[in-house]
């Protein structure tokens, strides 16, 4: 294996560079991969777009001082050339139980979009802005998202799948926020997903022996890249403190905690054998997740979650049995498969609304928001 091999997307300055390297990469003519990176289902990643004009407006000189030191640690590329393969990598892919490997598979496609879902949205707000304090950071998020995506893509290329990233870009669905949605939302996204990586990254390490694929080893400055990412959102809030103060914003963040939480919890319980030879309770990991992202969230967002309140747990179980039936019924199809369909979704709204209803804990934003990743 050549680990020294010229142009790879790890080491690409921009999101361009990185997506065109890795469509040079030999082609795959599986269309699997693709298509499921294609579904846009309330559980699967979704390509958004916004109001780029609106955005490209943010002033961010209320926040000048953090704002310089986040843009320049990330200019300062730390990660640069790291997500790449290198002699450590050893992936075992035909010595994988196969229904391990089916789920890995979904997993890996799954994050693959979900990288992917940024870096085109940060990408585009990069093309269309004038304003360049706000192309500089979109620019470097959208090149960290397509080192991530692309690294995933190698990833899948060793059990002879990728997913196509140009064909995704052009023929994806796109759904449209308003800018403060997509604040909620990919504030939300980044901070979990460096509790993800982080989570699992610590796991990993305290019982090595559950490392069952190499990609694992790399989370943590994955997660780093996140974190920062995350920041950045939490500084474009603070710009506007009635983004994240008034009542029908606060609302709006308690709805965006609920469904990025519960997804995750309904999402990873669809996995049982990849968490299990993680050695990795779900639910455990879910609210180990949701604790890890609270306390983040804490330094810009007016409440917490109560994940322990009696309610908590009990809805999302709900939640994910209704789901169940609801796969059951669309695997079933016919009438009866539409009835159990249909009674699936109900119980999954009445879980929501019920975790919606459960109290939340109110939080006093403190002035400075910069935080530091320490898990
Ligand atoms: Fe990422
Ligand atoms: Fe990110």
């Amino acid at each position: 294996m050549n680990v020294q091999a010229p142009l790879h997307s790890s080491d690409a300055a921009t999101a361009e560079e990185a997506i065109a390297r890795q469509e040079a990469l030999p082609p795959l003519t599986n269309e699997e991969a693709t298509e499921v990176a294609m579904q846009n289902t309330l559980l699967t990643p979704r390509f958004y777009t916004t109001d780029f004009d609106e955005m490209d407006a943010i002033d961010v000189s209320p926040v000048r001082a953090e704002w310089d030191a986040l843009i320049a640690q990330m200019k300062s590329d730390p990660n640069k050339g790291h997500f790449k393969k290198n002699d450590e990598w050893e992936a075992d892919w035909e010595g994988m139980d196969p229904a391990l490997k089916a789920e890995f598979i979904d997993f890996l496609i799954s994050s693959c979009t979900a990288e992917f879902s940024g870096c085109v949205l940060y990408k585009e707000m990069k093309r269309r802005g004038s304003n360049e304090d706000i192309t500089t950071l979109f620019q470097l998020m959208a090149r960290d998202e397509a080192r991530h995506a692309g690294f995933i893509n190698d990833a899948l290329r060793e059990a002879g799948i990728a997913v196509n990233l140009g064909f995704l870009t052009q023929a994806k669905k796109y759904t449209y926020f308003r800018p403060k949605f997509i604040y909620y939302a990919t504030y939300l996204s980044e901070k979990i997903g460096y509790a993800r990586y982080i989570t699992i990254f610590r796991h990993l390490e305290e019982n090595p022996d559950k490392q069952f694929h190499p990609i694992f080893q790399w989370f943590r400055e994955w997660c780093n890249d996140e974190f920062s990412h995350g920041e950045a959102f939490a500084l474009l809030m603070k710009t506007d403190p009635a983004l994240t103060q008034s009542r029908v914003n606060k609302m709006w963040i308690k709805f965006f905690l609920t469904a990025v939480y519960s997804t995750m919890w309904v999402r990873d319980h669809q996995r049982p054998e990849f968490h299990k030879a993680l050695g990795v309770d779900p639910a455990w990991y879910g609210q180990e997740v949701y604790r890890k992202t609270s306390e983040i969230s804490k330094q810009v967002f007016p409440m917490t979650l109560d994940i322990d309140h009696p309610r908590w747990v009990k809805n999302l179980e709900r939640m994910e049995r209704a789901n169940l039936a609801i796969a059951r019924g669309r695997k079933a199809g016919g009438l009866g498969g539409w009835l159990t369909r249909m009674g699936g979704s109900v119980r999954a709204g009445a879980a929501f609304v019920a975790l919606l209803s459960i109290p939340a804990i109110p939080n006093e934003v403190p002035a400075d928001v910069r935080l530091e990743p320490v898990y």
